[in-house]
């Protein structure tokens, strides 16, 4: 297994979240549709591509980024174009004709299969539902993966409306809930941001209310250790069982990238500096260095900024910036401070979303909000908060 920071963990560097894995697994045989939930790089675009490279028998998947689309056509029109490069669609016969009568909207047969043209006229909900009707799946059940779809949500809630918006989570709900469906398609749906917040804030949770709802957790201490020694085994220097205890305390939320940042920073001292020995005092010196990498973390501070206007990013941003200097912030003081910014009546969400998103929380103590991370706490004190 090799460190690998940019983009999902892929192959032979997966670490295998067995327990993660088998849930996975039985929501999917159990022919759940799933919402797979967890802040950003936690870990979700990995295991979904890992579900995808090494499926069961009787599964296929394909995977679709959305977080560009803005439309709900666009949307249906990439689901369909995916899977029309899918192996058991191009080999059904019963498609085949299908298609042959809709020949006015195929574009071009390329060298990856067929594609469509950007015809906003046509309708590609009611084609693609006709192409899930028509394939009979020899191969098994069919799993849509849509990574970052409340992104999608979102804008289309920006571009359209909040009409558009429900529309679209409407007809989502239509093609899970079809019965002549139910055997042979299922749907996972992730993203980094919450789905519930947004879908909630519309006020249409029913729309959502079928998926099973799965969780990506840290990793467990074991878990974290087996993925260090594995990470090792391809290092040219080892780490004693103390170091390791030490690295795992200062990370404090066990997420596979934070182990990945850490360990890499010091594959780089020791490469750059002939570091022999790994101390404490390198181990100190690895997270400076790896704080000083801002585009590691800076996207948990632009997606504030985005999306957040004039005084709810005060808000959130006092928060923020008290959690990091006290340590922690209380449930009153957070109060007292929504009552300085206005914002009684919708502070709650706002907590909330820095609660699902992966900033903070009050797992210890209802009435007591900290960083998830001491990492993240450390990069916003030097870079946000001073
Ligand atoms: N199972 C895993 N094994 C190894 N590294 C992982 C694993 N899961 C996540 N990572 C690390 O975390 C980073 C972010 O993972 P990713 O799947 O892109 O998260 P998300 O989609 O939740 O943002 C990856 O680049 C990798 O460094
Ligand atoms: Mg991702």
């Amino acid at each position: 297994m090799r460190i690998q920071t940019g983009s999902p963990a892929r192959g032979a560097n997966f670490f295998k979240r067995e327990p993660l894995i088998q849930k996975s697994w039985d929501l999917l045989e159990s022919g759940e549709h799933i919402l797979l939930a967890a802040p950003r790089r936690v870990g979700k675009t990995s295991l979904m591509y890992f579900l995808m490279d090494y499926p069961r028998e009787n599964f296929s998947f394909i995977f679709l980024d959305t977080e560009s689309i803005n439309n709900e056509n666009e949307f249906f029109r990439r689901i369909v174009n995916k899977l029309l490069k899918t192996q058991h669609v191009k080999s059904s016969q019963k498609l085949l004709t299908f298609l042959d009568k809709h020949k006015p909207i195929i574009k071009k047969v390329g060298l990856e299969g067929i594609e469509f043209g950007v015809s906003d006229q046509h309708d590609y909900f009611g084609m693609l539902r006709r192409i899930l009707h028509t394939i009979s799946l020899e191969q098994g059940r069919l799993v849509i993966m849509l990574d970052e779809f409340p992104e999608t949500l979102e804008n289309i809630i920006a571009d359209e409306g909040e009409a558009a918006g429900k529309h679209f989570l409407q007809s989502n709900r239509e093609l899970r809930q079809d019965a002549e469906l139910s055997d042979k398609v299922q749907f996972i749906y992730t993203g980094s941001i919450g789905l519930e917040n947004i879908v909630s804030k519309l006020n249409v949770m029913k729309t959502i209310n079928d998926l099973s709802r799965l969780k990506i957790p840290p990793l467990t201490e074991s878990e974290a250790k087996a993925m260090i020694q594995a990470l090792l085994a391809g290092l040219p220097f080892d780490l004693s069982a103390a170091i390791i205890d030490y690295i795992l305390e200062k990370i404090e939320w066990l997420i596979p990238f934070y182990i990945q940042l850490v360990l890499q920073e010091l594959r780089n001292l020791h490469r750059d500096r002939s570091v022999q020995e790994v101390t404490r005092d390198i181990v100190d010196q690895a997270f400076r260095e790896m704080l000083e990498q801002r585009n590691h973390f800076e996207h948990w501070h632009t997606r504030l900024r985005e999306t957040l206007k004039g005084s709810d990013y005060n808000f959130v941003k006092e928060i923020l910036n008290i959690a990091c200097e006290s340590g922690s912030i209380s449930s009153n003081e957070i109060m007292n401070l929504s009552v300085k910014y206005k914002l009684e009546a919708v502070y709650k969400d706002l907590i909330g979303s820095l609660v699902y998103d992966g900033y903070i929380n009050n797992h210890d103590d209802a009435h007591t909000y900290r960083y998830n991370s001491p990492i993240l706490r450390m990069w916003w004190r030097q870079n946000v908060a001073n």
